[in-house]
């Protein structure tokens, strides 16, 4: 993984300089180190798995593009280092983010108790605009459930966010996800754009003015 790279650097990535595309959006992957980050990622772009656990360092993304709404919408991922010693850097990148994949692990409570403070990150150093979907992965471990969904759902619900229980392994939830971010993010456009519900191709990185209900929720631990 390469430490904060340049977007336009990634050539590797078919899709990067494809200028053909209605909207970009820059999304980021948060959460604690090992829930899955880079897993859920690689199969939303790639379709690929890999049970070898390599800690992403600093920050990395991938480029895909989707289509909603006869619209070509550029994704631009970030996906970000778990572990506290590059917290300085992956901060630094939630700024440009219009949308946030917070993702904790269903078989770690700790990870779903760390789910508020990285909430707060949110709110402290993205633009307050931003659209976030709480994501449960690893449901493919049902066996080694340490979170009820109840409790997720309910958090979620306190934050304003939308939420997802899901498996990069068994591939559930994972494009449903990206799709869910896509429309509530292209929904608040649409709201920020003075009466006109079909916003022009002229905004093809677009911002948003709305803010979600972000009321702050407890931790059910
Ligand atoms: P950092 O880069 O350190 O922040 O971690 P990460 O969140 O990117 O985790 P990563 O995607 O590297 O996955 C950590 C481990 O969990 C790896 O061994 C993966 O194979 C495994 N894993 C990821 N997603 C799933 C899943 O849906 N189900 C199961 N069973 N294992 C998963
Ligand atoms: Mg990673």
């Amino acid at each position: 993984m390469a430490l904060a790279r340049d977007p336009g650097a990634g050539q590797e990535h078919k899709d990067a300089a494809d200028q053909n595309f209605d909207y970009m959006f820059k999304l980021l992957i948060i959460g604690n180190s090992s829930v899955g980050k880079t897993s859920f990622l690689f199969r939303f772009a790639d379709d690929s798995f890999t049970s070898a656990f390599v800690s992403t360092v600093g920050i990395d993304f991938k480029v895909k593009t989707v289509y909603r709404n006869d619209k070509r919408v550029k994704l631009q991922i970030w996906d970000t280092a778990g572990q506290e010693r590059y917290r300085t850097i992956t901060t630094a990148y939630y700024r440009g983010a219009m949308g946030f994949l917070l993702m904790y692990d269903i078989t770690s409570q700790e990870s779903f108790c760390a789910v508020q403070d990285w909430a707060t990150q949110i709110k402290t150093y993205s633009w307050g605009n931003a659209q976030v979907v709480l994501i449960g992965n690893k449901l493919d471990m049902e066996e080694d459930r340490q979170v009820p969904t109840e409790d997720a759902q309910r958090l979620a619900t306190d934050l304003g966010f939308q939420f997802f229980e899901a498996s990069a392994k068994d591939n559930i939830n994972v494009k449903q996800v990206f799709d869910k971010l896509v429309d509530v993010i292209c929904e608040k456009m649409n709201e920020s754009v003075n009466g006109d519900a079909s916003p022009s191709a002229n905004h093809k990185e677009a911002g948003l003015k709305e803010t979600p209900n972000s009321s702050p929720g407890g931790c059910a631990c």
